[in-house]
């Protein structure tokens, strides 16, 4: 298990002291251990781990990608939020505050100055109309505790690029659909672009694939949109609820017939695969990269039929064929190209 980092253990003293209605929200900024349930406080994530591990240790928990709409207006007395990475989200939750907080209910924001903390409390300040404290926590961390005034307020929105909206997305040839919220929601992903172009010669068949296909930590479905044709039987999962929403929307926009469902690494999943295509995460969330790799390793080979390859993009850096080697019989690397390189991975064990 992680250490707590300095943010998440202010927050967490935070939490500890609510006795009236509040609201945290919870991204992937989020180390563990989890502090204990407290039941004046309902918990968001849009991390299907977190959000799992947090209702096994007692929390009222949503999982969903920051949709606030099932709450009444003025239903808590404090919002926490530990700052997210992405501009859109932060001003998307400091948007939905003003109709959440009562009047003179408080929106706690913790995070770094270099993530921009101070200036997302000022333009906060602007639209929820009341006081703002800030309050150096340690190094560079802030808390910064803005006030609700009353309803002549509310009505300088961020600009939160209509976070909650999906759209259409055009990078070079390929057309999707996509939102912020998701990994490289605007772009496709280098690796995964090199990995569908050599995934002929690694499997050494041609495209659209054919038999069962697992997309692992599927994004949007760049891999599934660009190998699966009308006889793949196609599963995507991932841990991001935004990721699942476009997916599902890409899939159902190009006619193919697929489970998109949320897991942390698939742990929601039993029926083994022909193929399994993957990117993994390498940069820490919830667990660090080092699980994670392992996570992903380990459920490729309890999802992979005893005939069936699994191919694995991943930066230079990563040691996955040694780690693999644990869980595969046959482990080879097809080819790199300077930045990525791509690994196929046959023959999962059984006797680990
Ligand atoms: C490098 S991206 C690849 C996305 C997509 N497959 C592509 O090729 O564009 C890694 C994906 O893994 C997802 N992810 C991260 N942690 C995960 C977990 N524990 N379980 C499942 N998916 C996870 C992320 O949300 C992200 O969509």
């Amino acid at each position: 298990m992680n250490p707590i980092d300095a943010a998440t253990s202010a927050l967490y003293q935070q939490l500890a002291g609510i006795t009236e209605p509040a609201l945290w929200l919870a991204d992937e900024n989020i180390t563990t251990p989890l502090p204990p349930a407290n039941p004046a406080i309902e918990v968001v994530s849009n991390r299907h781990d977190l959000a799992s591990a947090l209702h096994h240790a007692g929390w009222q928990t949503t999982f969903n990608d920051f949709d606030l709409s099932a709450f009444s207006d003025g239903q808590f007395n404090s919002l926490l939020y530990r700052i997210s990475k992405e501009k859109a989200l932060v001003h998307h939750i400091i948007n939905q505050s003003f109709r959440l907080l009562q009047e003179s209910g408080a929106l706690i924001l913790i995070g770094d100055k270099n993530e921009g903390i101070k200036t997302f409390a000022r333009k906060a300040a602007q639209h929820l109309g009341g006081t703002l404290r800030e309050q150096k926590l340690a190094g560079n961390l802030w808390q910064c505790t803005l006030t609700r005034a009353d309803n002549t307020f509310g009505k300088q929105p961020l600009d939160d690029q209509n976070y909650t909206q999906l759209r259409p997305i055009v990078a070079g040839e390929m057309h999707f659909i996509s939102k912020p919220g998701l990994y490289g929601w605007q772009k496709i992903d280098q690796g995964s672009a090199y990995l569908v172009a050599q995934l002929p010669a690694m499997i050494k068949q041609p495209l659209p694939l054919h038999g069962s296909l697992l997309d692992l930590g599927c994004g949007f479905g760049y891999l599934t949109l660009a190998t699966a044709g009308p006889d793949t039987q196609v599963i995507c999962t991932d841990n991001n609820a935004a990721a699942l929403i476009a997916c599902r929307a890409n899939l159902d926009l190009a006619g193919l017939q697929g489970t998109v469902l949320a897991s942390d690494a698939g742990d929601c999943l039993n029926e083994q695969v022909d193929i399994l295509l993957c990117n993994p995460p390498f940069h820490a969330g919830f667990s660090t990269a080092g699980d994670l790799t392992d996570k992903f390793l380990a459920a490729t080979a309890r999802l992979l039929n005893p005939d069936g390859i699994a191919c694995f993009v991943v930066n230079l850096h990563i040691p996955l064929e040694r780690k693999a080697q644990k869980w595969f019989d046959r482990v080879d690397l097809h080819s790199d190209n300077g930045h990525f390189k791509l690994i196929t991975l046959r023959k999962p064990r059984t006797n680990r």
